[in-house]
């Protein structure tokens, strides 16, 4: 079989991610890892989302290249590779609008209106001017992102589901009305639950509880240091509650070979939570090492970054427009 059959035939996976400068640990655990494994063996589309930043940060919108940049050096520095995956911005695949524009034509507003994150969001983000038709529109738009590449299955957080949900409706529906066109994508969700901040809470910007992938080993210590841990645990010999400690939810991630006599050891108040601590920075520390080495490296290289995109958005280009091709044929227009 020549290798551009064998390409065609495997396995369509496709995700994006807004723009939101370096990432954290909390990106790479619940996303990035999943999407280095996934490039050995599915043909993968990854894109940064950036007309998707705009749908709430319209008036930010001159932070959106330089977080992009940062974005995409913490890809390349975690092992996304654009020899393995199509790496691209979606704003520069301009089909992915041809196909929202369609879309939007057979779609339902009430579809978009009862999508529990546009509720929340709107409630979260008061304040904020964000009544606005692209906002509303966020999910069709990631309906068009995923079906103009015939997705199989769409890596996604389970925040993320009510999205493919719509996809799916939304390819449903076109199916329906024109023929056999579209793909319905399965979604693909991550093995771990969400990875918490230090003080607790979810990983996020912005709660300023994160561990960038690009922090220094001495902010990675300091952090680690400052990670709740088993509220009960007052003094260095009261025994300790693993499944309670934010900082032992980490052990389980970054050190599982440890992590068995670091529960045993707590509970029985043989190891302290400094020592426990400073095992685990070390351990973060140790796992960062290569991820820095990396974007040292690309982080003078704006144009080998830049060609990268454009080689990527070549290709998606390509791909994008024979769905789109068939699209407007079933429509006949
Ligand atoms: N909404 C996604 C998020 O916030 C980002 C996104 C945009 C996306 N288009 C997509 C994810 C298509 C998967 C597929 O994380
Ligand atoms: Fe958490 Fe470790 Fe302290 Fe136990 S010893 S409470 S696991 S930090």
């Amino acid at each position: 079989m020549k290798r551009e059959e064998k390409e065609n035939r495997r396995k369509i996976i496709v995700s994006g991610a807004r723009p939101s400068g370096k990432l954290h640990l909390g990106n790479y655990i619940g996303a990035l890892k999943k999407w280095v494994e996934l490039q050995e063996q599915y043909r993968c589309y990854f894109f940064i989302a950036d007309w998707h930043a705009l749908t709430t940060g319209y008036k930010e919108s001159h932070q959106v290249r330089e977080n992009s940049r940062e974005m995409l050096l913490d890809w390349l520095s975690v092992g996304l590779d654009p020899d393995k995956a199509v790496l691209f911005r979606q704003s520069r695949v301009k089909e992915h609008a041809e196909l929202f524009l369609l879309l939007a034509m057979i779609t339902p507003i009430a579809w978009l209106e009862r999508c529990p994150t546009f509720k929340e969001q709107l409630r979260e983000l008061q304040g904020k001017e964000i009544h606005n038709y692209g906002f509303l529109g966020y999910p069709l738009l990631q309906a068009a992102d995923i079906l103009i590449y015939r997705a199989d299955a769409v890596p996604v957080g389970e925040d993320q589901l009510p999205h493919l949900e719509i996809t799916r409706e939304v390819a449903r529906r076109f199916n329906y009305l024109y023929g056999r066109i579209l793909t319905e994508p399965e979604p693909l969700l991550g093995e771990h639950a969400l990875l918490p901040g230090i003080d607790s809470r979810k990983m996020s910007k912005s709660y300023d509880n994160y561990i960038a992938l690009s922090d220094p080993p001495e902010v990675v210590k300091r952090k680690v240091s400052m990670m709740i841990t088993d509220p009960q645990r007052q003094r260095r010999r009261d025994p300790g509650r693993p499944e309670v400690c934010t900082a032992y939810r980490f052990q389980e991630i970054f050190n599982p070979p440890e992590v068995e006599r670091i529960a045993s050891a707590c509970r029985t108040a043989e190891i302290g939570c400094v020592q426990c601590k400073e095992i685990l920075g070390h351990k973060l520390v140790e796992f960062l090492v290569p991820i820095h080495e990396k974007r040292r490296e690309l982080e003078e290289k704006s144009d080998y970054l830049e060609e990268i995109l454009l080689g990527g958005e070549e290709k998606a280009r390509r791909d994008a427009s024979a769905t789109l091709e068939a699209v407007r044929e079933a429509m006949k227009i």
